[in-house]
């Protein structure tokens, strides 16, 4: 079966290079900044962000038991993304989210909400590079997750053609209430 993690998963891979700078905006268990880890190689860095300790503890466990040495961990809330990576203006080449809340964690209540989620969104702007990228996973089946993936279609339908291409995925045949990935790459400034 084609899961949303892996079509966001090959999405990803078609933008991020070996050597490249990304973010994984939620961490969470740590799966995602593995996968990001292999796809930037030794050479590169995923900077793996994580409102909560025990997802960041957990990230860099499974990072350690891959030996995996190619991460940077913020605990943090995402929305305050550009003020800590100032530095990386500009030089992402992919940003990761995967919405919701810690899959295993017995507090549900900490989870992603449509006001941050945007203003991570809105993050990302600055902090790509040309031909970089943005994946959201959004699930629409538990309280609020309907809203905010109804917030990020929104902004990612507001940006503007001439810059960016936008899609998002969704099983057509499923509940609605079924995950949907939301994709949007730079444009190249170059003539094609
Ligand atoms: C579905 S999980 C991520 C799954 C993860 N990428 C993985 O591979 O296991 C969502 C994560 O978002 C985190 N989160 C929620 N709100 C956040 C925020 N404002 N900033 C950063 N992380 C946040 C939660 O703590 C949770 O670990």
């Amino acid at each position: 079966m084609i899961t949303s993690v892996r079509l966001a998963h090959l999405l990803l891979k078609e933008c991020i290079h070996n050597g490249d700078i990304v973010i994984d905006a939620t961490a969470g268990n740590g799966y995602d900044t593995l996968f990001l880890s292999d796809c930037v190689g030794d050479a590169g860095t995923v900077i793996a962000i994580d409102i909560q300790a025990e997802a960041i503890n957990a990230t860099r466990q499974v990072m350690e038991l891959h030996q995996r040495s190619n991460a940077l961990y913020i605990l943090g809330d995402h929305a305050a993304m550009n003020d800590a990576l100032k530095e990386y203006e500009g030089n992402i080449a992919g940003i990761s989210f995967n919405l919701g809340y810690l899959p295993g964690a017995i507090d549900h209540t900490i989870i992603t909400k449509s006001s941050s989620t945007i203003s991570a969104l809105n993050a990302c702007l600055t902090l790509l590079h040309e031909q970089g990228c943005i994946s959201v996973i959004a699930y629409r089946g538990h309280d609020h997750g309907l809203e905010e993936a109804h917030a990020v279609e929104q902004w990612m339908h507001a940006l503007p053609s001439q810059e960016w291409h936008v899609v998002s995925i969704s099983a057509i045949n499923q509940s609605t209430t079924s995950p949907v990935v939301y994709f949007a790459r730079k444009k190249s400034l170059r003539p094609q």
